[in-house]
């Protein structure tokens, strides 16, 4: 029996990952949540799971008790994370956070040795080179959820990362794949929330949107595989079958296919082992052609800026992200123009030191200045 610690119980991975630990409830057990407001939905897990830790904002606090008596609550605002994570250290976290504040319950979790299955992939923008050097002194295992990764990780069974020659991760478009740039100057919050071909949270379908997804996961790829940016490429593909290609260096290619459910890299991740499968329905024979396109960088000029960033390995991937994360929310509450994402983001790069040395000290600290500022500023 596994026993899961699941951050981000409420959002999209999360109501996933509870749905699949109910359906296999002989291999999973919920010993831990957390969440941010949605208390709805905590009530309805804590109808079903004999959980022991709660992590929330403190306003919810005796709603949780009255809902499960005897369950200990951490409040967000007083490091719950982190203390959940450490009470319940024989546990293996599903990381489905959303944003930068994932980061140190990742690294918390390495700290202890604990298996961590990572959705969270801006643990790993912000952070990469502070979890590479946590997961040196520890014996955890970091398992990618991402499905572009999953599927990479599938493909690399059985093969050394030394045989890689090239990984190639593939993005449907986003909600304005078929609108010129020109297009975009006008576009509204319920159009950018439709993506074509998967039903997620809000911040990653607008990051869908703006390419910024796809730059963080060649982030993430970076940091999971040990791959330098020269050899990882993202392609369109609108179709969302093929999910990661491995090039090898023997002339072999492997891509791996398969419907856009995330259900199917989740139930991997938790169960560790090929034990288990997800039955989704899938048919090569109905899903006609697949097409392959190179990605405009025109059109979506956020990739190129944002894989210049990354090089740089400085604090400006922490900016770049807080920014966006601010940028988003100010999006998605029409304050800002879908067009002012990307403007915002160049006006904090512009405004903010790259050389500060990685610490979690100052992630922290300068994830809040560039926050701060974001938040303020006139586009
Ligand atoms: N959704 C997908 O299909 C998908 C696919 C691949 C990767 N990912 C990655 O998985 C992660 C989660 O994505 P998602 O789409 O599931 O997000 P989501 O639906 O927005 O859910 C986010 C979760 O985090 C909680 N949360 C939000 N802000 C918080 C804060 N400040 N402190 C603590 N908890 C907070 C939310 O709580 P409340 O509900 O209470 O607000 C919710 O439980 C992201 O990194 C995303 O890029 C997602």
């Amino acid at each position: 029996m596994k026993r899961i610690t699941l951050l981000g119980a409420t959002g999209s991975i999360g109501s996933q990952a509870v749905e699949l630990i109910e359906e296999y409830n002989q291999h999973f057990t919920l010993e831990a949540i957390s969440a941010n407001t949605n208390i709805t939905k905590v009530e309805a897990i804590l109808k079903k799971h004999d959980v022991k830790i709660v992590v929330m904002a403190k306003k919810y606090e005796s709603r949780v008790k009255k809902a499960k008596p005897g369950c200990t609550f951490y409040p967000l605002e007083s490091d719950g994370l982190i203390r959940c994570i450490k009470d319940l250290s024989d546990t293996v976290v599903l990381n489905a956070l959303v944003g930068s504040v994932g980061l140190e319950a990742t690294l918390e979790g390495i700290k202890n040795n604990q298996d961590i299955l990572l959705a969270n992939k801006e643990s790993l923008v912000v952070g990469g080179p502070l979890i590479l050097s946590a997961l040196e002194h520890s014996t955890s295992k970091l398992i990618p959820i991402d499905s572009e990764h999953a599927a990479l990780r599938e493909c690399l069974k059985g093969r050394s990362v030394q045989d890689i020659e090239k990984l190639v991760i593939t993005a449907s478009g986003g909600s304005f794949r078929n609108l010129s740039v020109a297009e975009l100057e006008n576009v509204t919050v319920d159009d950018a929330l439709k993506h074509p071909n998967w039903s997620m949270g809000k911040k990653i379908t607008i990051d869908s949107a703006t390419m910024m997804n796809k730059v963080f996961e060649v982030i993430e790829a970076h940091y999971l595989f040990g791959v330098s940016y020269d050899r990882i490429e993202a392609i369109i593909h609108k179709e969302s079958i093929v999910h990661g290609i491995v090039h090898f260096k023997d002339g072999n290619v492997l891509a791996h296919i398969g419907p856009s459910d995330m259900r199917i890299p989740i139930l991997s991740a938790m169960k560790g082992d090929d034990s288990l499968r997800y039955h989704s329905a899938f048919d090569l024979l109905t899903k006609g052609s697949l097409h392959f396109e190179k990605l405009d960088r025109r059109r979506y000029s956020l990739f190129d800026l944002g894989i210049a960033v990354a090089r740089k390995n400085g604090m400006h991937v922490v900016t770049m992200n807080a920014a966006n994360e601010i940028a988003v929310e100010r999006f998605l509450n029409h304050e800002i123009r879908f067009v002012d994402i990307e403007r915002l983001i160049v006006r904090c790069l512009d405004h903010f030191e790259n050389h500060i040395p990685l610490t979690l000290e100052n992630i922290k600290k300068h994830d809040e200045s560039v926050r701060a500022y974001a938040r303020h500023l006139e586009i």
